[in-house]
């Protein structure tokens, strides 16, 4: 597939992103998600290519529009088959962490996408990412007292005034253990490993320890 016109017309969707969602967080997952793929000997099918491409053109943290408005008006432009429209519309939406890792029996397209995008939010570029995320969003960087939270439903996570660091503790540091494919939770345990050292590091330059 001749991915470039469709990346021509992303780019003009995330050109305003500065949370660490811009045109080459898309492109990593893509590449993960090929990567992935590959390794678990599945075809990089359609499927999986556009829902890497389309996975966050539609999400909620990003835009403030009604459904997938986005998704649509992208399989219009590139012609995309009416059923891998519906597909889309009715998976996508699935690869998003929404304050839980409960998602059950996705499809092993969504299953690779999900991987890739989650192993975007850990590691060296994760912790970039996190930092970006938090400055934009105006949240506060540390505070001690501030304890990191566990969320029960959509709406507290969407809600949430917690630190940036304790996102670390909310969401990331729990990725590792709830990726779908054997290939991303191998790729996960550096990447892991890094911000559990970013953690220590951080709260010894915070509290003063010097060793
Ligand atoms: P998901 O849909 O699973 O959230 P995304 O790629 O859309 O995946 O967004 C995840 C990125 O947003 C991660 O890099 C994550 O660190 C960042 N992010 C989301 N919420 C916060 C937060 N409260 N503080 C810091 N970073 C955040
Ligand atoms: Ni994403």
């Amino acid at each position: 597939m001749n991915i470039q016109p469709i990346i021509d017309e992303l780019k003009k969707i995330f050109q305003d992103d500065y949370t660490g969602h811009d045109i080459h967080h898309t492109l990593r997952v893509y590449n993960l998600s090929k990567y992935i793929a590959s390794n678990e000997n599945i075809d990089f099918t359609e499927k999986i290519e556009y829902s890497a491409l389309f996975h966050d053109v539609d999400d909620w943290k990003l835009f403030d529009h009604e459904n997938y408005k986005n998704l649509n008006y992208l399989c219009k432009k590139f012609n995309i088959s009416k059923d891998i429209q519906i597909w889309l519309v009715e998976n996508i939406g699935k690869i998003s962490f929404k304050g839980n890792f409960n998602s059950k029996n996705l499809p092993i397209e969504i299953q690779i996408v999900q991987d890739a995008d989650r192993l975007d939010a850990i590691g060296a570029i994760g912790i970039a990412r996190a930092l970006t995320y938090g400055g934009y969003h105006k949240r506060i960087l540390f505070d001690p007292k501030c304890e990191p939270k566990n969320f029960n439903s959509f709406e507290e996570y969407k809600n949430n005034q917690s630190t940036t660091i304790n996102h670390f503790y909310e969401k990331l540091l729990k990725i590792k253990d709830n990726l779908n494919t054997n290939t991303a939770k191998q790729i996960a345990e550096k990447r892991h490993n890094l911000m559990v050292q970013f953690l220590i590091e951080f709260k010894k330059e915070w509290f003063l320890e010097f060793n």
